[in-house]
């Protein structure tokens, strides 16, 4: 655990970084993504979970946004990767349609972890098995109202990148 001033006030980073936040609109949860974006690196994975409509795809958008891509990110409903290209490569996987796994490796899958872009992968927990172990969890559920959003390190070691205390500032 660590503590740090952002902005005058006292901010405790936890060291694996894990945080939960509620968002109340699609908008909060856009900005929260694209404040995560700041500090994402080339290769970093984000693994998405959650039931229908949580809002995955929003979170992706707000990430796009945080890497500068501009245009329209659709749900990739019937693609299942979309390669988008900002401050860094963004990789949108949507494994909602696969019927298993392995489906992702024949997608070419390996290749996208190595372009050292962003991976953002939703419905994560279906093709866990071939996620790499080092990711960024991001776990989303229906609260009424609103959405719980839960972002859990699993050795990005995220607590050590600059920058990451302005994430748990509401900012709005
Ligand atoms: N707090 C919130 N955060 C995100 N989305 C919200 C929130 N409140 C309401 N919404 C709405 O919920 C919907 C989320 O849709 P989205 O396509 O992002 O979900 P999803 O998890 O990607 O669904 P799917 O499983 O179909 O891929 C949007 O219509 C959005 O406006
Ligand atoms: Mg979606």
């Amino acid at each position: 655990m660590s503590c740090r001033r952002d902005r005058g006030s006292l901010v405790i980073v936890l060291d694996p970084y894990e945080t939960t936040f509620r968002s109340h609109s699609e908008q909060q949860t856009l900005r929260l993504a694209e404040r995560l974006a700041a500090v994402l690196v080339p290769g970093d994975v984000l693994a998405l979970e959650g039931e229908l409509g949580t809002g995955k795809t929003v979170f992706v958008r707000g990430i796009a946004r945080g890497l500068g891509i501009l245009g329209p990110l659709r749900s990739p409903s019937f693609v299942v990767v979309s390669h988008l290209k900002g401050r860094l490569e963004l990789f949108h996987v949507d494994a909602y349609r696969l019927s298993e796994p392995e489906e992702l490796l024949q997608l070419g899958f390996e290749g996208i972890l190595e372009a050292d872009g962003i991976v953002a992968v939703e419905w994560a927990d279906r093709v866990a098995s071939v996620l790499p172990a080092r990711r960024l969890q991001i776990r989303i559920v229906h609260l009424d109202p609103g959405r719980q959003i839960q972002i859990k390190d699993l050795g990005l070691n995220l607590s050590q990148r600059p920058g990451v205390e302005a994430l748990e500032n509401p900012g709005d």
